[in-house]
């Protein structure tokens, strides 16, 4: 059963200047329930404005989103975002964060707590729980972002480059950990990053966008088990393939 399925979408923007620009050209999608897929694509090739528009905190021009067969017209519980920055509350301690959509909600205070306990401890933050922001590193504090988008138990997570501030080491790091997160494939994950190393090393799926206007350019299927091996012949192969094809898409 598909879970996401973007039919025709269109979106245009007109610049300050009065001039209309064509963002997403004709995007057709659809995700299956549990997959993991990543899109990839220059910068400014409309990666986050698709992100926004599934997320119901964007219209599109043109076209409909559907998540379980209803139509996205405004932001969902259901559907999870973790952006580039962290975006958390510096005021809030690092369990106030976690704990805000479940107050938006209005959850019962058992319940808040138990919920941000258990997301906590899958993130690794159980001792910074009473943290301020500014007392994490970089890391920490996309765990945290993690640990909020996912306490809201979303079937969906939108995912716009959530680790492309890390260094390297934390950033492989944080892959892990999603996927140990994912592993059960309990919930469909959209994920954006323009790099290729970080797609082949979580997809089921990888698109390739091209920009001006933005469009799916060609699709992968990885069907390497997990954990993959950066190393090995395949990897490296889906790599450079896909690599090409993102120098090529224009
Ligand atoms: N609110 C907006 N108004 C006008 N243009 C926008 C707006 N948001 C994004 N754009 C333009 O849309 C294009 C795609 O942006 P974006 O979705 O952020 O790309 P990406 O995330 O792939 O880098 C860019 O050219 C950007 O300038
Ligand atoms: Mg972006």
């Amino acid at each position: 059963m598909s879970k996401i399925i973007l039919r025709n979408l269109f979106k245009n923007f007109t610049t300050t200047q009065g001039e209309l620009v064509s963002v997403l050209e004709g995007i057709n999608l659809e995700v299956a329930d549990g997959e993991f897929v990543c899109l990839v694509g220059k910068s400014g090739c409309g990666k986050t404005t698709l992100l926004r528009i599934i997320a119901g905190l964007e219209q599109p021009s043109a076209g409909e989103i559907l998540i379980d067969n209803n139509l996205v017209k405004k932001p969902d519980p259901l559907i999870g975002m973790v952006f580039q920055e962290d975006r958390l509350f510096p005021w809030r301690t690092v369990r106030r964060n976690v704990e805000f959509g479940l107050e938006l909600r209005k959850m019962a205070k058992h319940y808040r707590q138990q919920a941000v306990e258990k997301y906590l401890r899958l993130v690794g933050l159980e001792s910074f729980a009473d943290a301020l922001p500014y007392e994490l590193s970089g890391g920490m504090k996309q765990r945290a972002a993690i640990a909020r988008a996912l306490v809201n138990e979303p079937d969906v997570i939108l995912m716009d480059e959530p680790f492309g501030a890390l260094d390297a080491q934390t950033r492989n790091q944080m892959q892990e950990e999603l996927l140990e997160i994912w592993v059960h494939r309990s919930r469909t994950v959209l994920f954006v990053t323009h790099s290729v190393d970080e797609a082949v090393m979580l997809a089921d799926r990888v698109l390739v966008l091209a920009p001006h206007p933005g469009r799916i350019q060609c699709e992968y299927r990885l069907s390497m088990p997990r954990p993959r091996d950066r190393l090995s012949n395949e990897f490296i192969k889906s790599r450079r393939e896909i690599l090409e094809a993102l120098n090529k898409a224009r």
